[in-house]
């Protein structure tokens, strides 16, 4: 077995672009002596025979149509619908502002953090290529969005309204408010034509509201969660309006599926991930998961990573009706940011975390450090290095520090940041999301503990049909200061 799951690349195959580094996982690395024992990942071992029963469980799902997600890289006709709309409609704009929350935006976000790069909105048209700034309104924050409808001209703006359910009231409330303001801009008429919607394909007041006004809107398909939207017309929409080779992204994710079922573990890297990280939570009293990318770019991606183990795997029942309470905790750091304000915690506090690391090998920009003022130490080596290089040394010294101080840690490589790498770890991370599942037992797709704090803010604000929670006085006892 060995500690490193490659892309196999077979001949004739793009290169490799998406592998796992897990040695320091597994004890051998670990001087202290905790970590997975490698034996058990090998066949006939324990966690080989876990992961096939996950495997098993995920097929059921797959056939039981549960697992909507996995058919999006083969939806040849959703792509080519969010292209078609992407080309005409969406480039009549100068702003796109995508309008959503949780699995409605997050991964959008993630997809154009990291594919159209840092400062997006802030270049000129030429420099963006005449695509649309691209804006993600997400909390109801008055602040926010009243600077935000300040900056963008309605006139000139489209608003790609997201929602499967159609009643989340953060995002209806958001609604309502832009639908106000592009009328008063453009009048109610012209108004209709600054709305994209993304729902359910039958359900809900946003498919209504589009078949009454003509407004156009795309599917969310029935099987497809919010946070497994990504590769759905909710991440493709947003993406293919900022340019992104939507056939790439697909390309990468379908790739990362054929991996990922493969019944050999040691060539299964959501297997792995699942498996070892399971292991860490149960067994080696590691319940945190710190996703940690050393690329400004992937920020996002930890925060998408962030929902998507949260809310899947934190449940309060098992699949077979007993109570869990189970499920770890995800984090997202940025390197080397957080070295300098998590990193501490890591080292010395407590020993129930594993830190995932992201790579990108090839940086795409290379920036070098010039050679100045040779006679000041803390200046003059760092001569000559690259920015990359230096992010690059210092994600190695964190993670050899943090296998020092036995502290568990795996490194996913990217190697580079494409659409198609990108498509593969937003699939690599979805599947393993769902072994995760089966191996704490739960499912992964609800989210009854959201639904119910849905619940009581429609019956807080007097929602037709819902009943208002009866709130604890926050004072009672009185305790405030
Ligand atoms: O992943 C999920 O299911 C949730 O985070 C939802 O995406 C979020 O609650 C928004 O729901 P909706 O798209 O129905 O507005």
């Amino acid at each position: 077995m060995t500690p490193t799951h490659d892309d196999p690349s077979p001949e004739g195959a793009p290169p490799s672009r998406v592998s796992l580094a897990y040695a320091n996982l597994l004890g051998p690395a670990m001087d202290s002596g905790g970590g997975v024992d490698p034996l058990r990942l090998a066949p006939g071992g324990d966690l080989d025979a876990r992961f096939a029963e996950a495997l098993g469980v995920f097929h059921e799902r797959e056939a039981a149509g549960e697992l909507g997600f996995v058919a999006l890289p083969g939806d040849a006709e959703a792509r080519d619908t969010v292209q078609e709309l992407a080309d005409s409609f969406g480039q009549w704009f100068e702003d796109l502002v995508v309008v959503g929350i949780g699995g409605s935006t997050l991964g959008g976000r993630a997809l154009a953090d990291a594919l159209l790069g840092s400062h997006w909105n802030d270049r000129t048209p030429d420099e963006r290529e005449h695509y649309p700034r691209i804006h993600f309104l997400e909390n109801p924050d008055p602040d926010t969005v009243t600077a935000l409808l300040a900056r963008v001209d309605p006139r000139t703006t489209l608003f790609n309204v997201i929602s499967k359910s159609g009643s989340t009231a953060e995002t209806m409330a958001l609604f309502l408010v832009i639908e106000e303001a592009v009328e008063a801009a453009v009048g109610p008429e012209k108004a209709r034509g600054h709305f994209l919607f993304t729902t359910d394909p039958e359900d809900g007041v946003l498919r209504r509201l589009a078949r009454e006004r003509g407004i156009p809107a795309l599917s969310v398909p029935p099987a497809v969660g919010g946070r497994f939207s990504v590769l759905s017309p909710v991440g493709l929409l947003p993406a293919a309006v900022g340019g992104v080779d939507l056939a790439e992204l697909l390309g990468g994710a379908g790739d990362m599926l054929g991996r990922c079922r493969s019944p050999r573990l040691a060539e299964n890297p959501a297997g792995l991930l699942a498996v070892l990280l399971h292991a860490a939570d149960r067994e080696l009293g590691a319940p945190i998961h710190v996703m940690m990318p050393y690329a400004d770019r992937l920020r996002s991606l930890a925060l998408w990573f962030q929902q998507l183990w949260a809310e899947s795997l934190g449940k309060a029942r098992r699949t077979d009706g007993t109570s869990a309470g189970t499920g770890p905790t995800p984090l997202a750091a940025l390197g080397a940011v957080d070295q300098h304000s998590l990193l501490q915690l890591f080292m010395e506090g407590p020993a129930d975390k594993v830190v995932i690391f992201l790579r990108v090998v090839e940086a795409g920009v290379s920036v070098t450090i010039p050679r100045r003022h040779p006679a000041e130490p803390a200046l003059a080596y760092l001569g000559g290095h690259t920015l990359e290089s230096l992010l690059e040394a210092e994600r190695r010294a964190t993670a050899e520090a943090l296998r020092v101080a036995g502290r568990l840690s795996a490194t996913l490589e990217l190697s580079r940041l494409d659409a198609r790498t990108l498509g593969g770890v937003f699939m690599l991370f979805q599947v393993a999301t769902v072994l995760a599942g089966a191996l704490y037992g739960v499912n992964p797709l609800d989210q009854p503990g959201v639904e119910a704090g849905k619940g009581f803010t429609y019956g807080l604000l007097g929602r037709e049909g819902s009943t208002a929670p009866t709130l604890r006085d926050e004072d009672e006892g009185g305790f405030r200061a």
